[in-house]
């Protein structure tokens, strides 16, 4: 198939651009390098010998997006533009509803113009409403679209009710929602990676740039959860296993909208994560314990077995794996894409 990529340029869209095309699919890349690099997509380009097409356009605006689509053909759209800061998306809701429904609204509507009705969407487990007490692992059937502590995470509800309804009105169309948990690591080349802009949102991030001396040390948000050791769990997805799972996600394509769980099942502490790092890398990650950040739960872990099931996927590679990928990245591109 020649797949459209949206946000093909980013940390997730160059691992799935990759896997795309060692599957032997074309890539489409639409992204308007708004937190994505170019360099990302001539890596990709190398790593698989394989050339990509890429389109420099805002998905939020329409008529600039139809123009520069105009004449294209592609079979099946994987959409993962969007701005993706919690904390800049409680500073500025109206440009995350704005950029983020928008673009998908406009996405579908490109769709219909070129005769394309199939759909994979980038969700995200923070649709989740914090689990109740004695849940363990999240189902796809747990409460979601409640209890989301910040605009980021209601967008991708909106979106994927926005896809929901659209569908209705659209039979024809083919949609799968995934609802990723914590995409962590790196291609094992270490050609491709997270290159976030400015200080690092996410634990795994700003954990290899203490590792590689771009930071002092972590702050831990709260050592007093009802966790193992306290600190908060999470998922943490080695990204070509979630590359993977788009691959999955576009074979098992039908009428109807689906929604899968991108997680590997195994849960990892804050500590788990210095440790792990730490024997990746040999390096010591000095930390100090702060308060909690607001809106963060104890845990979240995947069940991740609808997936398993239905998209004859798993996660097969360990967080060791994937903090050393991860490492491998960071100690190659200590800077990130930019040359500095
Ligand atoms: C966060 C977002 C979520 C988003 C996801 C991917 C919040 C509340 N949730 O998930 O909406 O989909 O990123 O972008 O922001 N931690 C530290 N120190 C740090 C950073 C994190 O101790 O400097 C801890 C957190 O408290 C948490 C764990 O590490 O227990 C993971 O945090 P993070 O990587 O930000 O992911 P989530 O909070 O799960």
């Amino acid at each position: 198939m020649r797949i459209l990529l949206a946000g093909g340029a980013g940390y997730i869209g160059s691992h799935v651009a990759l896997v795309l095309l060692e599957a032997g699919h074309e890539v489409l890349v639409v992204d308007d390098y708004s937190n994505s690099s170019r360099t990302a997509i001539g890596r990709v380009e190398n790593l698989t010998e394989r050339s990509v097409e890429v389109i420099d356009c805002d998905l939020a605006d329409l008529t600039a997006s139809r123009a520069a689509l105009h004449g294209q053909q592609f079979d099946a759209v994987i959409h993962l533009a969007g701005l993706k800061a919690v904390g800049e998306s409680v500073a500025k809701p109206a440009h995350y509803y704005r950029t983020n429904l928008t673009s998908t609204l406009n996405l579908l509507e490109l769709m219909a113009d070129h005769g394309v009705n199939k759909l994979v969407f980038s969700s995200s487990a923070t649709v989740y409403a914090p689990a109740a007490e004695g849940v363990q692992n999240l189902d796809e059937d747990q409460p979601a679209g409640t209890g989301i502590t910040n605009p980021y995470g209601w967008t991708k509800a909106m979106n994927e009710q926005i896809i929901r309804d659209i569908q209705h009105s659209r039979p024809e169309l083919e949609a799968v929602l995934l609802r990723y948990f914590n995409p962590v690591g790196a291609h094992p080349s270490g050609r491709i990676g997270e290159d976030p802009s400015g200080i690092p949102n996410n634990l795994m991030p700003f954990v290899a740039q203490v590792a590689i001396g771009r930071r002092d040390r972590l702050a831990v948000f709260g050592d007093q959860y009802p966790t193992h050791d306290g600190t908060g769990v999470r998922d943490y997805i080695h990204v070509m296993d979630l590359a993977e799972g788009h691959l999955a996600a576009l074979d098992h394509l039908r009428a109807g909208v689906a929604t899968y769980n991108l997680g590997t099942g195994e849960g990892q502490s804050v500590f788990d994560v210095v440790q792990a790092f730490s024997d990746a890398s040999g390096r010591e990650i000095p930390y100090e314990i702060v308060a909690p950040r607001p809106g963060d739960v104890a845990k979240a872990v995947a069940d991740p077995s609808k997936a398993n099931r239905e998209l004859n996927w798993r996660a097969k590679r360990t967080f060791a794996e994937a903090c050393r990928d991860s490492w491998a990245w960071q100690s190659q591109n200590p800077n990130g894409y930019s040359a500095g």
